[in-house]
């Protein structure tokens, strides 16, 4: 491995750097992705798995990305093209990565863009004469011209953002904004669970009925663990590029995962107990957002308002997630094909927009019946990246940073930061090499049937 990082820019502190990786990890896969799959899911049982997904693969893959990303101080293209001597075909998973941040953003921009037009919506609501039902949620997800303008809006916001450059754009955005959202979601917590009835919401997310653990349940919680820590694809390769080298790799990846998680919890809290105390359906689908949250808020009194306040966190949770994708395309456009970062983040956006065009108008009359596999280009897309390309990269991911880079060199970069080298990196390191991949092969086998877990 050679390093090289004359002139890049970086993330100016720890805490910066942990607040930018905190920032790509939240976003709509806790308050969206998250509750929806959990109810359509049974609850409980998929959320014990996640969380084992997240411990077992997350952290250990998520530490490997920060390895090879520091350790390059590359693109995520380059970073696996060059890490392993002599075998430059590694760069596929950079190349994947490229491919799954477009699939990813072509979906996200779309659920982003609801999600900006439900703060306009839920705030005119608090007027009289445009109440938020659930005829809302079709009209503008099933339409044509407004989920596409929301989009285009979302996809010229974070390319703006991203254009200012990483120390000045995506580390002062995150770092104001994620301490916000923590706020914001207790305050839903609170509203939430005392409610009467709140009890079984509870009961739902955390009283697993361990029979419901399916081959679709193992596969989609592991599907939610890559999509979560923004792993698999070379974000958390290209944010390790960044990251300052007092950064400790091991802690800084597991307070990551626990602040992640618990955003996730906190968002189940606010939205599962509601849906019990109103006799709403946990498995509402991607609408159960959009749908549950306005519904069940307007029931209580002052609840207009906690339904703005829940699709600005919202909103703001988006951002940095966003920008993470994004960042992926620019950083190699930027460094391997010397684009002014600007035109690279504007250009981005528009290959970005050309597939989102096809994820939004599939749910619309003009591409809704398209099917592909058997699915709309939405779901297509969706179930591609986070099930598919995702798991994949991870097992590459970790067999490059577990066998083909030198055990020396790995640890030598994990152990940085220490005066002496901490006990838990060799766990870690242990798990990269055999507990990791090894999980997601079985669950990856599993769901093609080649062998029988669940
Ligand atoms: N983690 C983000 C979320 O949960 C989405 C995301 C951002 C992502 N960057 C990523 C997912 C990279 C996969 C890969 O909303």
């Amino acid at each position: 491995m050679s390093t090289q990082h004359q002139g890049r820019d970086a993330f100016a502190s720890n805490l910066g750097a942990f607040a930018a990786t905190v920032g790509s990890a939240v976003g709509l896969g806790n308050i969206w992705k998250f509750p929806y799959l959990t109810g359509s899911n049974g609850g409980a049982a998929f959320v014990l798995t996640y969380l084992l997904a997240v411990a077992l693969v997350g952290v250990p893959v998520m530490a490997v990305e920060h390895v090879i990303g520091r350790r390059m101080r590359l693109d995520a293209v380059r970073a696996y093209g060059r890490v392993v001597p002599g075998q430059r075909f590694w760069s596929a998973i950079g190349w994947a990565g490229l491919l799954s941040a477009l699939l990813i953003m072509a979906f996200y921009t779309d659920v982003a863009g609801w999600v900006f037009a439900y703060v306009l919506k839920s705030a005119l609501a608090l007027g009289p004469g445009r109440p938020l039902g659930p005829e809302t949620f079709g009209a503008l997800a099933g339409g044509t011209w407004e989920p596409i303008g929301w989009q285009v809006g979302v996809l010229a916001l974070t390319a703006t953002i991203i254009a200012a450059g990483v120390s000045k754009g995506i580390e002062k955005v995150t770092k104001t904004l994620m301490p916000l959202l923590f706020a914001l979601l207790l305050v839903c917590d609170v509203r939430a669970l005392t409610l009467p009835g709140a009890a079984s919401g509870v009961a739902y997310l955390f009283r697993p009925d361990l029979g419901k653990i399916s081959g679709t349940v193992l596969l989609s919680a592991l599907g939610l663990a890559f999509f979560k820590l923004s792993l698999g694809m070379g974000t958390m390769t290209t944010y390790g590029s960044y990251l300052p080298e007092e950064t400790r790799i091991v802690p800084n990846a597991t307070r990551v995962a626990l602040a992640d998680t618990l955003v996730s919890l906190l968002a189940g809290l606010a939205i599962f107990p509601a849906v019990f105390a109103f006799g709403g359906k946990p498995a509402g689908g991607p609408g159960l957002l959009f749908n549950t949250i306005p519904l069940v808020f307007s029931r209580m009194p002052g609840g207009g308002l906690f339904t703005v306040l829940f699709f600005v966190l919202a909103a703001v949770a988006t951002i940095g997630a966003m920008v993470s994708l994004v960042e992926v395309p620019v950083a190699w456009l930027v460094e391997k094909g010397h684009v002014a970062r600007p035109a690279a983040a504007f250009l981005t956006a528009g290959a970005m927009l050309a597939l989102g065009l096809l994820a939004t108008l599939s749910q619309s009359p003009v591409l809704g019946d398209v099917r592909i596999f058997g699915k709309g280009f939405f779901d297509l897309f969706d179930f591609l990246s986070s099930n598919v390309l995702l798991p994949v990269g991870g097992v590459a991911i970790a067999v490059v940073g577990g066998w083909l880079v030198s055990r020396k060199e790995f640890l030598a970069e994990l152990d940085k930061g220490y005066a002496a080298e901490p006990w838990y990196d060799r766990i870690v390191y242990a798990f990269i090499r055999y507990v990791t991949p090894g999980l997601i092969l079985l669950i990856l086998l599993n769901s093609l049937g080649v062998i029988r877990l669940a």
